[in-house]
């Protein structure tokens, strides 16, 4: 039987092979330290899954959801914008409940693109973009994200064709892969690109709970003009350590929230209802989780931060997001350094060319170990004598 050209196109998944080879080395019996995922460490706090396992008794837990999702959840959705980012939402008409973000970034192309039209990505970037790409059988361009412009796009190297044909952009801060942060400038100056050139964007706010250093990280919502050009997805996989439970949300532009719900209408019949009710106590109920949870990953920030400047690495910290990017040193790739750290040191990185071609030259390291593992980790890398 052969398989669709829509499947063929699909790209292989870059950290297919590390996770293959991690099993491999795990089989072995060695004790690999797995610093290449971004899988959250810690469990679901508990007043969450008391939500859902009340709401599971609930006989109207199971039947149906409504095809756009609850009320419930989406009020819970603007409740937080308004309190956390003082933007006012729509329940009815600027909310999409998705099953965790990565689906509604990969459903954005198909429901507002038609083949061969172009979008704009960033590079390095989260490899999940690059599968709506595949599904669409659209074009893309990207924009390179380089330390010296803080990891921003620099939207003056974009070209007047580029800007005429791109129809869709993607944006993500705080940043996986290089833990960069936006500032509302950039955001503003994003607004007024859109407008001008009439491209829709998608700001992937994965991290949005996660900043360090007492700064909160920015919504775009909070650009004057945003939900005029563009639409935000928050998952609540980071945020509250739900990345199994599989929910999240887009809002602000109405007509990309109704592209959305359209599509869902014929894919799905929502999530269900009782992972609806405990998602939206997770963002009404206390707080007080995601603040112990930031000062967890900040804690573990400095201590690997500092462990590796003490060897010689010359690493710069994370601003936000649960991961650091750090240089491979000189006469390597990022894959080959990748490799003597898992072979040699039994310490398993992501390289940086899995992002994309700008992601070369560097690792990214996920802060999702404990900081004895994080400490021994770099002590392992010090005995390479590479630095
Ligand atoms: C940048 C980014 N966007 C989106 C996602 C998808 O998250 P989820 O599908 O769990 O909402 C991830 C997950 O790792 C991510 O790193």
């Amino acid at each position: 039987m052969e398989f669709s050209d829509r499947l063929k196109n699909l790209p292989p998944q870059f950290f297919a092979t590390l996770v293959q080879k991690v099993a491999k080395a795990v089989a072995e019996g060695r004790d690999v330290i797995n610093l290449g995922q971004g899988n959250p460490d810690q469990p679901t706090p508990d007043h969450i899954v008391q939500a859902l396992s009340s709401a599971a008794q609930s006989p109207l837990s199971h039947k149906y959801s409504p095809f756009r999702g609850i009320n419930e959840l989406k009020q819970a959705a603007v409740d937080f914008y308004s309190r956390e980012y003082d933007v006012n939402i729509d329940p009815n008409k600027e909310v999409a409940v998705l099953f965790g973000t990565k689906i509604g970034l990969v459903e954005l192309p198909l429901a507002m693109m038609n083949e061969k039209e172009l979008m704009l990505l960033p590079d390095p970037g989260y490899p999940d973009y690059l599968s709506g790409v595949g599904l669409a059988n659209v074009q893309f361009d990207t924009m390179p994200l380089l330390e010296e412009n803080a990891f921003l796009p620099d939207y003056k190297q974009l070209t007047p064709d580029q800007k005429e044909a791109a129809r869709l952009m993607y944006l993500n801060y705080p940043n996986n892969p290089t833990g960069a942060s936006a500032t509302l400038e950039f955001f503003q100056e994003t607004v007024e690109l859109a407008k001008e050139n009439d491209i829709a964007i998608v700001h992937d706010f994965a991290y949005g709970g996660i900043g360090f250093d007492g700064k909160k990280p920015i919504s775009f919502l909070q650009a004057k003009g945003a939900k005029e050009v563009g639409i935000e997805m928050y998952t609540l996989s980071k945020t509250y350590n739900m990345a199994g439970w599989r929910v999240g949300f887009a809002v602000g532009n109405s007509k990309m929230i109704e592209a959305i719900n359209i599509i869902q209408d014929h894919l799905f019949v929502s999530l269900f209802p009782a992972i609806q009710s405990a998602a939206a106590e997770a963002l009404n109920g206390s707080q007080e989780c995601v603040e112990e949870l930031v000062a967890l990953y900040e804690k573990r920030r400095n201590t690997f931060i500092e462990a590796c400047r003490k060897i010689g690495w010359n690493v710069k910290a994370p601003e936000g997001s649960f991961f650091a990017w750090l240089p491979v040193p000189n006469g390597y790739t990022s894959e080959q350094f990748a490799d003597i750290l898992l072979e040699k040191a039994d310490v398993a990185v992501a390289a940086g060319n899995g992002f994309g071609k700008h992601g070369e030259g560097y690792v990214r390291i996920g802060l999702l170990v404990d900081e004895d593992r994080l400490i021994e980790a770099v002590d392992r890398i010090e005995k390479l004598e590479l630095f």
